[in-house]
């Protein structure tokens, strides 16, 4: 007899970054079954090698998609998933992406928009998760090496962000994955209160009881910073467009993702600032 997909197990791609370990972590709490599937994984999953895609597929009921934003496969992934009878999928995708003067200078449809549209295309369950900027980019993410450094060096002015708490985009998504009302739904997620870069790091400087310091940097800068780390001229430059949203204020607008899937609100960014910096020493 088949199971039907609730009593089937979960895969999680992504399953080690930010939202995907975080996914796993919520799905066995609730306990569900999960393929927690990457590179580097238990359930051995990469992009860039499709013999390992259908053995993380063949089986399981739902599927948290994260794409590759280096080598974006989801059309292709998508045809794999509903072959094989995986009957729901949540995608990750991202805030503003279809809104054509959200980032800088992009000119052909970002690959999270030919992502989403592969997905609603692809005959399954589908429910799309648009985030802003994550808070855990500090101390996980994008901004962790500058954060590290001491002095955060951005191309962002006085742009503000809502941070969302990657806490919340996993609730979202493990309430997507395994409970009902959410097919064909858009959540675009992001936190209760906006925060320039000076006063985020300023929040947390104040946890951890050190300086660190933001900087605003031209974009011209903080592209020459990036190459002397050793960073591609196109990676650079494509970290500069992610960050534009911020600098023309589009990431500071309040998304009202979370309460329409959870019915409760977005956790403040205190909360992550109190969870995750200590002053040295302090055990408490
Ligand atoms: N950061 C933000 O503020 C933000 C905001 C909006 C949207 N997003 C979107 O969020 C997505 C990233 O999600 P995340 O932050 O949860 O992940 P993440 O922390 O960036 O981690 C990347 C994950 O992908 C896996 N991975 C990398 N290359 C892979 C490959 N070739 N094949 C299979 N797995 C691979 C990594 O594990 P292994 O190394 O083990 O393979 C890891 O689990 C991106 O699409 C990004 O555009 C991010």
């Amino acid at each position: 007899m088949t199971q039907n997909k609730e009593q089937r197990p979960v895969l999680v791609t992504a399953a080690t970054g930010m939202t995907g370990s975080r996914v796993v972590a919520g799905l066995r709490a609730s306990g569900h079954e999960v393929r927690a599937a990457s590179r580097s994984s238990e359930w051995r999953f990469d992009w860039d090698d499709t013999d390992t895609w259908d053995r993380v597929l063949e089986g399981a009921g739902a599927v948290y998609l994260v794409q590759n934003d280096v080598n974006p496969r989801v059309p292709e992934f998508v045809k794999r998933v509903k072959a094989l009878g995986v009957e729901r999928i949540v995608l990750l995708s991202a805030r503003g992406i279809d809104e054509p003067d959200y980032f800088e200078g992009v000119t052909e449809p970002p690959s999270h928009l030919r992502a989403e549209e592969a997905v609603k295309a692809g005959g399954t369950e589908w429910t799309i998760l648009r985030p802003g900027w994550f808070a855990q980019n500090f101390d996980e993410g994008l901004l962790a090496d500058g954060f590290r450094s001491g002095v955060l060096r951005l191309p962002t002015a006085e742009g503000a962000v809502t941070w969302i708490d990657a806490e919340d985009i996993a609730d979202v998504a493990v309430a997507a994955l395994t409970g009902e009302g959410h097919h064909g739904r858009t959540y675009e997620l992001g936190g209760p209160r906006a925060s320039t870069l000076a006063e985020a790091v300023g929040e947390i400087s104040a946890a951890l009881g050190r300086e660190v310091r933001y900087e605003p940097v031209s974009v011209e800068e903080y592209v020459e910073g990036l190459t002397k780390e050793g960073w591609s001229e196109a990676g650079a430059r494509e970290m500069v467009v992610a960050l534009s949203a911020i600098r023309r204020g589009r990431e500071a607008r309040i998304s009202p993702g979370v309460r329409e899937a959870l019915g409760r609100g977005p956790r403040d960014f205190s909360e992550y600032v109190a969870r995750t910096f200590r002053r040295d020493g302090d055990d408490s």
